[in-house]
């Protein structure tokens, strides 16, 4: 992904045209696009073919979790369709993070991103399944086994990036997810992490999907976000 496409706006939707048109609205302000199982699901391929057509990245969000052979498959034909990141379980174990990076070779504009442990699991999720870590030992568990795989970045939340910055070889992307301008409408999230502050904390790229798909003015909105991105960047 190119430095300039640091922000990924999320299409979930549950239609192309619903897609389509914020893609519309937002013309060349956006570069990157993150698709997710919602949209594929409901869609199939067709969004994805329309946007490396028209110049963009995209960010397929397939949240592969299941034997290497079929991980490969999947990771093969994301490749075959032009986009530039895509998703595994770290979970899965090594041979499948492995797995998904050789099947990513051939394809060298595409990165294998590890998903650490979800942002809705607490420490206590994590007894019920067996495992004697809290979620940020989880977190830091799993980013070093994506690392040692060979893996190109990890999604990981703002706090969680703060943690990993230090901790991953400084070419690994931290792709982060959950973040909101302080103008959103409150949710009930304790701390909230603007765009601005998950770039301080270390993350590469941010990904916004409500704060600009509600927005009055999306257009407005991403130029807001991404001013706040360029000077992160630049501080
Ligand atoms: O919250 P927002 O609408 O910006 O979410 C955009 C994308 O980020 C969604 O596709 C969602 O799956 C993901 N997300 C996440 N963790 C969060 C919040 C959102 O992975 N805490």
């Amino acid at each position: 992904m190119s430095p300039r496409n640091n922000i990924i706006v999320s299409l979930d939707f549950d239609s192309a045209s619903e897609a389509l048109e914020l893609v519309e609205r937002l013309g060349p302000l956006a570069g990157s696009y993150k698709v997710g199982l919602q949209l594929l699901t409901a869609a199939g391929p067709t969004v994805v073919r329309k946007l490396i057509v028209d110049g963009k990245e995209v960010f397929l969000d397939l949240k592969l979790h299941e034997i290497p052979t079929s991980v490969s498959g999947a990771v093969s034909a994301a490749g075959a369709l032009g986009v530039s990141m895509v998703t595994v379980h770290a979970s899965g174990g090594s041979a499948v993070l492995r797995a998904a990076v050789e099947a990513a070779r051939p394809y060298p504009n595409l990165k294998v991103l590890a998903l650490t442990v979800i942002t809705s699991l607490r420490d206590e999720d994590l007894t019920e399944l067996g495992l004697d870590a809290t979620v940020p030992e989880q977190v830091i568990r799993l980013a070093k086994l994506a690392a040692a795989a060979g893996c190109h970045g990890v999604v990981a939340s703002a706090q969680e990036a703060w943690l990993l910055r230090s901790l991953l070889p400084a070419e690994m992307l931290i792709v982060t997810p959950g973040t909101q301008l302080r103008t959103d409408a409150k949710n009930d999230q304790a701390r909230v992490a603007t765009p601005f502050d998950a770039i301080r904390w270390g993350a590469s790229h941010v990904v916004i999907g409500r704060s600009i798909s509600r927005s009055a003015n999306p257009s407005e909105t991403l130029a807001v976000i991404q001013a706040q991105v360029d000077e992160a960047v630049s501080s």
